[in-house]
């Protein structure tokens, strides 16, 4: 636990923790200290200079002063405001007259500060230098606009993880020496600096990135945009409708921003989204896949189709991209009409969290992605972290940036991007199917196995075996040396030189064979004896340890027996467990529906294809809303009920309507179901329009609430030993979405839209004779799918096909398991 300790600022007694920056600790207490290239949870760069204060009489600077008991800030001196303002009047120096058109207009941060430091007049000058625009994919960056305030750099580094962009030379004319002596120092220093860059990609020309965006984000003027925007409106314009991200069950923070579509056309249209990126960062798919709307009017007669379906069918079967107002509609049309409830996905993580309780002794993980953030040691088994679930990966990167942290990510495809977060971070690659031997190997090295259950302590020592290994070992030997020594003779009192033997030691390198004892589990998990060893110096630092866990082990053929696993990993050891739901509210449909094994004789899809499908997607036999056009609320990774707001109107029936049609809701809206959801699921009683949706200036998140966690009565049921798997031969294919998809409603989006491919590594590629380009058909049983390849740059290993493009049916190749072997032949 950290130190608690008091300061001063400005008068105001403000209460910290010991080390904690000046400026966290006056923004968390509604004190204004001007910083233009400071993030918070980012290392602070010093770049701008503005955030200049007095700590006990000397000039330091808030964003990187850190705060010890009884000190004394003082936020403006003369001095300071002469800094403030010549920093400001530098920054305004040859920036393009283009505020009229600039982006950022109106919330640029330059604008802002220039009013706010009173620059009225020009008192630097420096010939301007021609500065380029680069157009790099869904991002504009022009330099001429560019503060080099280095934010950019800063988040992708600290935050991202991809590093991707730095500062590169900008050929700028040096300053005039004459200013050093007659300027504000601090204000120099910047100017001297300003002059020297721009910003560039780290991989020359072109960038090369995962593409979340969060650049565009943290740009405090016009410099960095998304293409898209670019130059569509005026940001005062639009309005902000704070929501939440649907695309995975992150389910992040953001502002759809919106406005009409044209002057022809009044219905509104969404123009951008952006995030609140001190707090919480937001990555591509949540940034540019925002319209995937479905217009669509009311159709009467698909509605008394619809309700005519209902009345025949035995079953319904859904997908987990609809809100938990939605999922507790269908579960009373299930109490009412016996309805089977078919989500495989969410059954599959209901039956992984109940198993994983029984044993954890609490209803829920015990870790949310704040937990990642202030861990030190992360290990992360099951998900692969960049597709699967992008704040998280972001978490683990800011855990080993900002924590001097490190980690263990275990996963059979090799993934370069995720090496890149750090050296601390060691990737273990196994064999699909080993994932149940990496949950023992962390019980073997991490649990207190006195606390184990007797009969896993056993288990774990019978994995146990002595080896030999050859070491080199310096020892000293003794060996007889003839020296010659100058001896004085007693008698004649003459000097004579003499020769003896004497014994002395040296040193000597020898090879021994050494007996030791290791866990076979190593040679199952294919890690390297001396894994742990690499770790070392992060290990000993070890405060705060999470693991992560995903979609592998739900799909796993032993996920029940890994659930277990995972729940003694929580009791035994000192990781909090997070559990990344595999879909968007796949948490909230598996807390709030009973759902079935089994599809009957006719089904009602919503979502998926069924008999007869509601599809938010337009593509079925009534429309149904999109994400961004209802009001309602998702569950969480961080075990948060969140609620999301209307962006874009929606004219057809919604499946309240449905259910006011079957005796199911006497309700107008949907989100009068919100306070209804089952508060024995760890639920509240809260109506949606008292649920909060924003984070306060401490960074505390206030969105929505957290789940209530209940204890759980710990089970007396065995966990089983590792179970032989049938080995993987021949091709084996891997079940994920390329980065910045997640479903058909991501593809929707007009920026990412795309068709399915198989997404190769360069070694895959070798291995099967194909190129880029090249069309296979992919066939397991009787399902045969054809799909041009395309390389993936961003995987080591393997290959890998999606779920997001509704025309190619990829579920068939997958019973289950997130891995699947396959024969793959050229067209
Ligand atoms: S592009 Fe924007 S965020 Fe990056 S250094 Fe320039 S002004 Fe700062
Ligand atoms: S889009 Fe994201 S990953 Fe790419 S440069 Fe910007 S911050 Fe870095
Ligand atoms: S915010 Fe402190 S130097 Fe820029």
């Amino acid at each position: 636990m950290s130190e608690k300790i008091k300061i001063t600022i400005d008068g105001i007694e403000c209460e910290a923790e010991a080390g904690e920056y000046v400026l966290n600790i006056a923004r968390a207490n509604d004190i204004f200290i001007p910083a233009i290239c400071y993030l918070t949870n980012c290392s602070p760069t010093l770049a701008c200079r503005l955030c200049l204060v007095e700590a006990d009489g000397k000039q330091v600077y808030a964003c990187n002063a850190k705060a010890k008991d009884g000190m004394s800030i003082v936020t403006v001196t003369e001095n300071i405001i002469k800094e403030r303002r010549a920093i400001m009047e530098v920054y305004d120096v040859n920036h393009p007259l283009e505020c009229g058109v600039c982006d950022q207009s109106g919330e640029c941060e330059l604008q802002n500060y220039t009013l706010e430091m009173k620059v009225d007049e020009q008192h630097y000058a420096i010939r301007d230098t021609y500065r380029p625009v680069k157009k790099w994919n869904y991002i504009h960056y022009d330099s001429s606009l560019c503060i080099v305030c280095e934010r950019c750099v800063t988040v992708c580094k600290d935050m991202i993880g991809d590093a991707a962009l730095k500062t590169v030379p900008r050929g700028g004319d040096k300053l005039d020496k004459s200013w050093k002596d007659t300027m504000p120092k601090d204000a120099y220093a910047m100017w001297n600096k300003l002059q020297k860059s721009i910003i560039g990609a780290t991989t020359g020309e072109e960038l090369d990135c995962t593409w979340c965006g969060e650049c565009i984000s943290v740009c405090p003027v016009g410099a960095l945009v998304s293409e898209d925007y670019h130059y569509t409106t005026n940001s005062w314009e639009l309005t902000k409708i704070p929501a939440t991200c649907a695309h995975c069950s992150a389910a992040c923070h953001l502002y759809y921003e919106t406005k009409h579509t044209s002057i022809e056309n009044p219905e509104p249209k969404i123009y951008r989204v952006t995030n609140e990126f001190h707090y919480q960062p937001l990555c591509g798919a949540g940034r540019f896949g925002f319209d995937f709307e479905n217009r669509a009017e009311k159709d009467p007669k698909a509605f008394e189709a619809a309700i005519e379906a209902f009345k025949r069918a035995d079953t319904i079967k859904f997908s987990s991209y609809i809100t938990n107002e939605e999922a507790l509609i269908l579960q009373k049309l299930k109490e009412k009409y016996g309805y089977k409830l078919v989500n495989e996905d969410a059954l599959r993580f209901k039956k992984f969290l109940d198993s994983y309780a029984e044993y954890s002794g609490q209803s829920l993980p015990s870790a949310d992605v704040k937990a990642v953030h202030k861990s030190n040691f992360v290990i992360s088994v099951g998900t692969a972290l960049k597709s699967d679930n992008p704040r998280v990966r972001f978490a683990f990167n800011n855990a080993i940036k900002m924590n001097k942290g490190g980690g263990i990510y275990f996963h059979p495809i090799k993934d370069p991007v995720i090496e890149a977060l750090g050296k601390t971070l060691v990737p273990v690659y196994h064999k699909p199917g080993a994932e149940e031997a990496v949950l023992y190997f962390i019980l073997e090295n991490f649990a207190d196995h006195e606390a184990l259950p007797k009969y896993i302590r056993e288990y774990l020592d019978s994995l146990r075996e002595t080896r030999t290994k050859e070491v080199e070992e310096t020892i000293k030997e003794k060996v007889k040396e003839t020296v010659k020594e100058k001896v004085v003779d007693e008698e004649t009192g003459e000097e004579k030189v003499v020769t003896k033997e004497v014994e002395k030691e040296v040193p000597k390198k020898i090879t021994k064979t050494v007996e030791y004892t290791i866990s076979k589990l190593y040679d199952m998990v294919d890690a390297s004896e001396d894994l742990l060893e690499k770790l070392k110096k992060v290990l000993d630092k070890r405060e705060r340890s999470t693991l992560i866990l995903g979609e592998d082990l739900y799909t796993h053929p032993r996920a029940e027996n890994i659930a277990k696993l995972a729940g003694l990993i929580d009791r035994f050891t000192d990781f909090e467990v997070l559990l990344i739901p595999p879909k968007t509210n796949s948490l909230g449909v598996a807390l709030i529906c009973d759902l079935d094994e089994e599809a009957g004789e006719y089904t009602i899809g919503y979502n998926v294809k069924g008999d007869f499908t509601l599809s938010a997607l337009g593509d079925g036999d009534l429309d149904m809303p999109a994400l961004n056009q209802q009001e309602g609320t998702f569950t969480n990774i961080d075990k948060r009920v969140v609620p999301t707001n209307v962006a874009l109107p929606y004219k057809g029936y919604v499946l309240n309507d449905i259910a006011r049609a079957l005796g199911v809701s006497d309700k107008e809206y949907t989100i009068e179901f919100t306070k209804e959801l089952p508060q024995e699921k760890g639920y509240k009683a809260i109506e949606f329009d008292d649920l909060p949706n924003e984070f306060l200036n401490d960074g505390t998140e206030q969105r929505g609430y957290v789940l209530e966690t209940h204890k759980v009565n710990l089970s007396r049921k065995n966990v089983e030993p590792i179970a032989e798997l049938p080995e993987f031969n021949g091709t084996v294919i891997y079940r994920c979405e390329p980065v910045l998809q997640f479903s058909p409603f991501t593809n929707k989006a007009h920026q990412l839209a795309t068709t399915a491919k198989l997404y190769a590594s360069e070694t895959f590629m070798q291995e099967m004779g194909l190129a880029e380009g090249d069309k296979v058909n992919i066939k397991k049983d009787d399902t045969n799918i054809t799909v041009e390849v395309e390389l993936d740059d961003k995987i080591g290993s393997g290959a890998y096909v999606g779920t997001f493009d509704p025309s190619v049916d990829t579920s068939a190749l997958f019973a289950g398991y997130r891995f699947t072997e396959v024969t793959i032949q050229k067209v």
